[in-house]
């Protein structure tokens, strides 16, 4: 843990853009306390997130899971300096649900009111485990909505996106690789598992926007559907001679097309801008091959990696709470009391806009 002021103010954090509510307690670069209530079981019926439920779920956890933030913090709710919670992106109901609980509180306590970037949460949240960021850094972000990779000077005032998954997101491609094989919802952690078993060279699978035509117009963005894609026809391949699916290798195989795509294309940035630091985070850092891979081939290159532990890259309100710590060091105006929720909040807002 970095060194901490006591001074600095008392950050609460709300976290609710998707399934886990998540509230926290931040004050400087000390994480006091993280508490995470999800509603995945009961989604994994429907093989997908249904968003009434998630946002009833938000609704019914949001109580008790900031007493018990409070609780394990050792504060009371009249200590909190500042409140921040996820504006976008993310689900409009869930949204609603801790951005409403959110103004309630702020308005209730008489303290200032931050509407900040979910994404920007994923990045910021490593500063809790790893300490102060450096002078410049970059970051990669992935997880079942997200992929993208950005330039960071400060993470509250001065982030350029380098690029963006023009597709699906590598958590998603993993979740429907995942269903074609056949297993359980959320697909990408047991695609992950088997994969761990198998031949990554089985099958030679596409490393999306890498050739050299692509890498003039998007060097840095990604591009997995046409991945996804080759693998079910592989599948359908086998599925089609009567015989059965090799699928450990495909699992392989395909982690290692993704897993080699991004990490090239953080390194080929690196290199190119002269960073030597690289944060990755978002719920797909849990990857163990892309764990791996970056850290092979980037510490290779002299280039420092930064990973949270995995409770740190899921969604929670540690990465809100941490975020808005940075937004109020930064000295950023308090949002207003009327800003609403924007389900596709664009990178380049760190806070949300009435
Ligand atoms: O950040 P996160 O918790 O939620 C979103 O904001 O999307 O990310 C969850 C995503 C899901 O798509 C899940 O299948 C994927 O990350 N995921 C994994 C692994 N663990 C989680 N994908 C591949 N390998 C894993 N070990
Ligand atoms: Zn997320």
């Amino acid at each position: 843990m970095a060194a901490v002021t006591d001074s600095a103010p008392l950050v609460l954090g709300i976290e609710t853009s998707c399934d886990e509510t998540g509230i926290a307690l931040v004050r400087g670069h000390e994480l006091l306390a993280d508490v995470t209530a999800t509603s995945m079981s009961e989604h994994a019926r429907f093989g997908g997130i249904v968003p009434e439920v998630a946002s009833r779920a938000h609704l019914e956890a949001f109580g008790p899971t900031l007493d018990e933030a409070l609780r394990r913090a050792g504060v009371t709710a009249g200590d909190v300096d500042a409140v921040a919670v996820t504006s976008g992106p993310g689900l409009v109901g869930s949204l609603t649900v801790g951005v409403g609980a959110a103004k309630s509180l702020a308005l209730a306590l008489g303290v200032p009111l931050y509407g900040v970037n979910h994404i920007l949460g994923h990045a910021a949240v490593d500063a809790l485990v790893d300490g102060p960021f450096p002078a410049q850094w970059l970051a990669l972000v992935v997880s079942g909505g997200h992929s993208s990779l950005l330039h960071v000077r400060d993470i509250a005032t001065d982030v350029v996106e380098l690029g963006q998954t023009l597709d699906d997101a590598a958590g998603e491609a993993f979740d429907k690789v995942g269903r074609l094989l056949g297993l359980p919802y959320p697909g990408g952690p047991h695609v992950d598992k088997l994969a761990q078993t198998g031949d990554a060279e089985a099958f030679a699978f596409p490393r999306g926007l890498s050739r050299s035509k692509d890498m003039a117009a998007h060097a840095y963005d990604f591009s997995f559907s046409g991945l996804k894609t080759a693998v079910a026809r592989v599948i359908e391949g086998f599925e089609d001679a009567g015989q059965e699916v090799p699928a450990a290798d495909v699992a392989a195989s395909f982690s290692e097309a993704v897993a080699d795509v991004l990490v090239a294309k953080t390194q080929h940035a690196a290199t190119t801008l002269g960073v030597d630091t690289v944060v990755i985070g978002g719920g797909f850092s849990a990857n163990s091959r892309l764990r791996a891979l970056a850290q092979e081939r980037l510490t290779d290159a002299g280039i420092t990696v930064r990973i949270p532990p995995i409770r740190y890259c899921t969604d929670n309100g540690a990465m809100i709470a941490a975020l808005g710590s940075a937004v109020v060091a930064a000295d950023l105006p308090a949002s207003e009391l009327d800003i609403t929720i924007d389900s596709g909040m664009p990178l380049t807002q760190v806070l949300a806009q009435a």
